[in-house]
């Protein structure tokens, strides 16, 4: 009899907590959705958790979720470091592109005349190999280096990605500010670079015309 009552009382306790349970969540779920701060960039979307706005450049772009990733050595830190070092190294590569399409080949690359970069790289290739092997031992040595450094600096937590205490002026100390204005003209002209890396990348393996010598021509085709 003693077993029955309890077992009822836990029934009825059950059922009348329920929906209140539910209406609970429920509200708590609007609340939260109704109140997280939303992404700068997307304004209909929350904003990633660890897209916290401390990272020079953040707006609060990712859709797809990235910066959640943390698996298999891979993690916003990482990921970080990534856009940064494709950011760099996509200004260089479109400096390098124009400077070379515009006042001719570099000094002992004068067989590399082709106007599309691409196809002055295999004029390049074809004459001097050894100065593609030379540059590719290059890249791998100051890779591997920076990439110990890097990889063995991270546990310490001092670092932030892509921060190689590059700073001859002392900015960073002296004008904080600046040092982080700095930092997001940095990151976005490096985005804005590596669409253009691609850009010229791939319209000189398709049109086989340098990235101003394309822009001339369609401009004439088009008669703007
Ligand atoms: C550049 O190289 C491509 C591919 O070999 C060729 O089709 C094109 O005519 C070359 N352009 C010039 C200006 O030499």
């Amino acid at each position: 009899m003693m077993k029955l009552t309890l077992f009822a009382l836990l029934i009825s306790s059950i059922s009348a907590f329920m929906p209140t349970g539910i209406t609970t969540s429920i509200k708590s779920a609007k609340y939260v959705a109704l109140n997280a701060e939303k992404s700068a960039s997307l304004p209909f979307m929350n904003r990633p958790a660890l897209l916290d706005g401390s990272m020079a450049g953040d707006v609060g772009f990712d859709p797809l979720g990235l910066s959640n990733i943390n698996d298999v050595g891979i993690d916003l830190y990482w990921l970080r470091e990534a856009e940064i070092k494709h950011a760099r190294v996509a200004m260089l590569a479109v400096a390098g592109i124009l400077q070379v399409e515009i006042f001719g080949p570099a000094p002992g690359c004068e067989m590399a005349t082709n106007k599309s970069q691409m196809d002055a790289f295999w004029q390049l290739w074809n004459a001097h190999p050894q100065y593609i092997a030379f540059a590719l031992i290059l890249i791998t040595i100051i890779e591997t280096i920076s990439g110990i450094a890097v990889t063995s600096s991270r546990p310490s937590g001092s670092r932030a990605p892509g921060d190689f205490y590059l700073d001859p002026l002392g900015f960073s100390k002296s004008e904080p500010e600046k040092f982080r204005r700095l930092q997001v003209q940095e990151i976005k002209n490096g985005r804005l670079a590596m669409w253009a890396a691609s850009g010229l990348l791939l319209q000189g393996c398709t049109t086989h015309q340098g990235g101003i010598e394309a822009l001339q021509s369609s401009i004439q085709a088009n008669s703007f």
